[in-house]
């Protein structure tokens, strides 16, 4: 028990923390390309949050978040996803009072209680970004078009965009009367949470796994067919928009977003290289979330992608990762005064920004070149008592297996010189 992480929790080991800084980079900095800013917001929310933003009948309420009452009786929960408490910073902070559109990025941990598989975890993590203010589908478009210069540069070819419209409240309205009419005498043949889904949310019966309900929605009207005049308008404009950006994709009417703050705008950037967990990216607009958790009138729109299925996918696809780098330099040294002579040496080089490291187990000079060689170090200063005695120091570059000697006060910038090369 104590040996093992808690099910559903993944250690992050160098090799992968690694492959995950360099995502990290390039997120970063296609997320300023685009004039995106970083937002950081608490690991935990009140948990009225999730429920009025996320919407209580979705299975992230019902059954999936770590809800626990703190020491002061107050009801806590550990951010299941990033936009509620994005959308609660932006009004508390009253960024709505700025010059709009505010456009957020950040990099989240999210935990959901979920049955864990390959690609689905109870703490993983996201990549998010949210635009406010925009009502206009080039914000949508926007974001569409970010993540697709991140798969891009990420080298993914194996990911496919699909997109739906969900429609507003006035529309969805009459669309859940007639998908109601549509499956009530099916009712019995559902699977238990599609009866209740029935009931409290039918659309999202559309978005089923089950064979069974896939099978008994054959047929059924879309929202995408049914779509106001407005929501209509913004979703032709979206593929025009998109067109326009030489951004391919699908139209799909079964999209539906398993949150319920959505509107208009539903996407999904969808992969089958990484086996059952096939969606690596998930958003859309969400028109009346921010009025939902109290500030003014304020469009939105976002997309959350999951970086362990990120990694997954790139594995998967063999995508190009930068090589590990080595370290600069070696310091070998034998004797308690050539040790001395070493550690002044490596804070000096450690000044100069150089990576660099030194024997601390006590191995002879034979040991110390195995660990430079294994340390991929491209130089090994060598301290003996005879390089000491004469104020030098040797340096063997271990590409070339080239060894020289030089006098001490030139150290610095023979080492650079040789770096160089
Ligand atoms: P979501 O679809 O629930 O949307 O999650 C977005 C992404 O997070 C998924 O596509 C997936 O890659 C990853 N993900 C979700 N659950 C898990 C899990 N249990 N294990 C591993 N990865 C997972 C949202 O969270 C919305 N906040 C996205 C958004 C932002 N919409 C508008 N703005």
């Amino acid at each position: 028990m104590l040996t093992k992480g808690p099910k559903g929790t993944k250690d992050m080991l160098p090799a992968e923390s690694r492959k995950w800084n360099y995502v990290e980079e390039v997120f970063k900095d296609v997320c300023r390309s685009y004039g995106f800013n970083e937002i950081r917001t608490p690991m935990f929310e009140h948990t009225e949050l999730f429920t009025r933003g996320v919407g209580d009948t979705t299975d992230i309420v019902q059954k999936e978040m770590y809800t626990f009452l703190d020491h002061g009786d107050r009801s806590i929960t550990l951010k299941p996803e990033g936009t509620s408490p994005v959308v609660r910073s932006f009004v508390e902070h009253k960024m709505y009072a700025d010059a709009q559109p505010t456009k957020l990025y950040y990099v989240t941990p999210c935990f959901r209680y979920e049955r864990p598989q390959s690609g689905r975890l109870r703490e993983f993590h996201q990549f998010g970004v949210e635009t406010f203010g925009s009502h206009s589908m080039m914000a949508d478009a926007e974001i569409i078009s970010l993540a697709y210069s991140l798969i891009k540069r990420l080298g993914l070819k194996q990911v496919e965009l699909r997109i739906n419209s969900v429609g507003c409240p006035k529309c969805r309205k009459e669309h859940r009367r007639l998908l109601k009419d549509f499956l009530n005498d099916k009712k019995d043949l559902l699977c238990e949470t599609c009866q209740t889904r029935l009931e409290k949310n039918p659309m999202r019966i559309i978005d089923c796994k089950s064979p069974d309900c896939q099978h008994h929605i054959e047929g059924a009207p879309m929202m995408a067919d049914h779509l106001c005049h407005e929501c209509r308008e913004d979703f032709h404009q979206l593929q025009h928009y998109l067109n326009s950006m030489n951004i391919p994709y699908t139209v799909d009417k079964k999209i539906v977003r398993g949150l319920d703050y959505y509107t208009k705008t539903a996407f999904e950037w969808v992969t089958s290289a990484a086996g059952a967990q096939g969606t690596l990216c998930g958003g859309g607009r969400y028109d009346h979330l921010i009025e939902e958790v109290g500030g003014p009138d304020t469009p939105g729109v976002g997309f959350g992608l999951g970086i362990e299925r990120l990694l997954m996918v790139m594995e998967a696809e063999g995508v190009y990762l930068p090589e590990e780098q080595g370290d600069d330099v070696y310091i070998a040294a034998m004797g308690e005064a050539a040790i001395d002579k070493g550690l002044s040496i490596l804070t000096q080089l450690r000044e100069l920004g150089l990576r660099c490291q030194m024997d601390m187990m006590n191995k002879g000079f034979k040991g110390q070149f195995k660990q430079a060689d294994r340390l991929k170090s491209k130089l090994v200063l060598i301290i003996g008592e005879d390089e000491l005695e004469r104020n030098e120091i040797s340096i063997k570059e271990l590409a070339t297996s080239s060894q020289y000697v030089v006098s001490m006060d030139d150290m610095k910038e023979k080492v650079l010189e040789a770096l160089k090369k």
